[in-house]
């Protein structure tokens, strides 16, 4: 029996429910691009840079668009996005997150922040938990984005803990596919049939307690 000495946490989808603001601002795009996202289509953007999503939806879309345009589309999807988020307020923070979060702490346990958004700080700080993390990795500290572990390796390396002591929270593919490559355990927050490489799986954080973190 191993216990967990650090728990990572992605933000959206995990610890409120931004990723369908994601959705609403990147299938606005499609619209006026002139095609549909679907919500199973949006699954591969979850997780992956802005940039990286921008590509998907336009392989998805078949649009060919040159790298001014391409800027132009990702800045605007950002602005109606930061429009949504803007009035978020912690009773948006997902039910249980943050119970299980100050659980996680009373118990010794490191925690981490680990999503490759670059709204990520303007979250934390709408939603008043900023304090909650013994370290915050977000999108304008990495590289590499998701499905790449570098996200969660940093705060591995700056707490001083093993991948293997470490578990990751995680909505998306490219997230437990990130956890997987650097080594973590995995425990996947929604849809068992989307996540299901994941070590574990949980639909959200009503009614789990500290026996998940035992491996
Ligand atoms: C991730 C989301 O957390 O952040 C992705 O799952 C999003 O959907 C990515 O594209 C980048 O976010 P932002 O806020 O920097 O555009
Ligand atoms: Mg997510």
């Amino acid at each position: 029996m191993s216990f967990i000495k650090h728990c990572i946490f992605d933000l959206d989808g995990v610890i409120v429910d931004t990723a369908k603001f994601h959705y609403l601002a990147w299938k606005r795009l499609a619209k006026e691009l002139g095609f549909e996202l679907k919500p199973i289509q949006n699954e591969r953007l979850k997780g992956v840079s802005r940039v990286q999503s921008l590509e998907i939806l336009l392989s998805i879309g078949n649009i060919k668009a040159s790298d001014a345009e391409k800027s132009r589309m990702a800045d605007q999807k950002n602005e109606w996005y930061v429009q949504y988020i803007s009035s978020m307020t912690p009773k948006d923070i997902l039910p249980g997150a943050k119970e299980f979060i100050l659980k996680v702490r009373e118990n010794g346990i490191k925690t981490s922040l680990g999503s490759v958004s670059k709204n990520a700080a303007l979250i934390l700080e709408k939603i008043a938990i900023t304090h909650l993390f013994d370290c915050i990795v977000d999108g304008t500290r990495i590289t590499k984005a998701k499905p790449d572990p570098q996200v969660f390796l940093i705060s591995c390396e700056e707490l001083a803990v093993t991948p293997s002591e470490s578990v990751v929270f995680e909505d998306s593919i490219a997230g437990i596919q990130a956890a997987l490559a650097g080594g973590m355990h995995s425990i996947g927050i929604g849809n068992a049939k989307i996540l299901s490489m994941a070590e574990r799986i949980i639909p959200d954080f009503t009614h789990v307690d500290m026996s998940i973190l035992v491996y």
